[in-house]
C-alpha cells in the first residue's frame, strides 16, 4: 500500500454525467489523486473535450454513452467498461437532474424524470458495477446527495425526495456489500454554480440571500469539492461507510440562523 492515503495511481474511477458541472470537478480532482477515468454521458461527443484534458492531466480514459433511466444501457455500459479495464476501483454516482416547481404544479411526468434519474438510475449503476466490485472484493462507492438529502426546500419535492432516498439507500448498500470490501458513502455538495442552476445565479438578489445564509459566506468554487471526493475514494476513508458528507459551506447547519439574526438585529 502506498505511504500516501490519498493516492489513486494504478486505479480507475467511473463517473456518471461527465459532459459538464460537478461530474468534470469529480473527474479532475480523481484524475489529479492518480486515477484513470471512465467517463460517460448520454452522447459520446459531449465528452469529447474534457477526454483531452483528462489525459493532459498524463491519465488514460475512456469515454461510454450511459442513459442512466433505460436499464438496458446501463447493463451495456458497465459490461463495456468492465471488458475495457478489467477492475473499477471507484464508482461515483453523479448523473442527476432537477425540476423547480410549487409542488401543487408538480407532473406525473416530472415526479418519474426526476426520482428515476437521480434515485433509480444511481441504485442500478452502483448494482451493475457492484457485481465486478464483489468479485474483486474491493470497491468505493460515492452516490452524490445534495444538501436536500438532509433538509426541505419550496419547489423541490421530486428532487428532496430523490436526494433523501439517496441519503438512505447509502447506509442500505454499506450494509449490504461491507462484507465484500465495498464502501458506499453519500458527498452532499452544497451550492455550485453549475448548467442544472445557472438560472438562479443570473439573479443578483438571489444570490446576496443564498450568501447570506451560507455560514462561510459563499457559495461552492468548483475545488471545494476535491477533498471530499478525494477521501472518499481513497484509502483514507477505509473505515467510513454509509456516511453522508456534506460540503455546503455550513448551509446545512445556519439556514436559520440569518433569519434568526435579521429577527434579533
Ligand atoms: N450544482 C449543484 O449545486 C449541486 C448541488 C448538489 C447536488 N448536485 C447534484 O450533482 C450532480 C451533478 O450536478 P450538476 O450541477 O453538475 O448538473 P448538470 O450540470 O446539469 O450535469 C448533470 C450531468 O448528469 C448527466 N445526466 C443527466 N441525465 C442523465 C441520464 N438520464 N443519463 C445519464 N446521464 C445523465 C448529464 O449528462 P448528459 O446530459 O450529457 O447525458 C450531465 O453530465 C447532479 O446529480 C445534481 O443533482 C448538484
Amino acid at each position: 500500500m502506498s505511504e500516501n492515503l490519498f493516492d489513486l495511481n494504478g486505479q480507475v474511477a467511473l463517473i456518471t454525467g461527465t459532459s459538464r458541472g460537478l461530474g468534470q470537478y469529480f473527474g479532475r480532482a480523481l484524475a489529479r489523486a492518480g486515477a484513470d477515468l471512465i467517463l460517460t454521458s448520454r452522447k459520446r461527443e459531449t465528452l469529447a473535450e474534457f477526454e483531452v484534458e483528462v489525459k493532459a492531466l498524463g491519465r488514460r480514459t475512456v469515454s461510454l454513452e450511459l442513459d442512466v433511466r433505460d436499464y438496458a444501457s446501463i447493463q451495456r455500459m458497465a459490461e463495456e467498461a468492465q471488458r475495457i479495464v478489467g477492475q473499477i476501483h471507484i464508482l461515483v454516482n453523479n448523473a442527476g437532474c432537477n425540476i423547480r416547481k410549487p409542488a401543487l404544479d408538480v407532473t406525473w411526468h416530472d415526479w418519474n424524470l426526476v426520482l428515476d434519474t437521480n434515485l433509480r438510475g444511481s441504485f442500478f449503476v452502483a448494482q451493475a458495477i457492484a457485481r465486478g466490485m464483489v468479485a474483486h472484493r474491493y470497491g468505493r462507492i460515492i452516490n452524490i446527495g445534495s444538501v436536500t438529502s438532509v433538509m426541505g426546500y419550496a419547489g423541490l419535492g421530486p428532487y428532496t425526495a430523490s436526494r433523501g432516498g439517496i441519503r438512505q439507500l447509502t447506509m442500505s448498500l454499506a450494509d449490504d456489500w461491507g462484507r465484500h470490501g465495498i464502501t458506499v458513502n453519500c458527498l452532499a455538495p452544497g451550492w455550485f454554480k453549475t448548467a442544472q442552476n445557472r438560472v438562479m445565479y443570473e439573479d443578483e438578489g438571489w444570490v446576496e440571500y443564498l450568501t447570506e445564509r451560507i455560514p462561510l459566506k459563499r457559495p461552492g468554487a468548483p475545488d471545494d469539492l476535491d477533498g471530499a471526493i478525494v477521501f472518499l475514494a481513497s484509502e483514507a476513508s477505509r473505515y467510513v461507510t454509509g456516511q453522508t458528507l456534506l460540503v455546503d459551506g455550513g448551509i446545512s447547519t445556519g439556514a436559520m440562523r440569518a433569519t434568526v439574526a435579521k429577527r434579533e438585529g
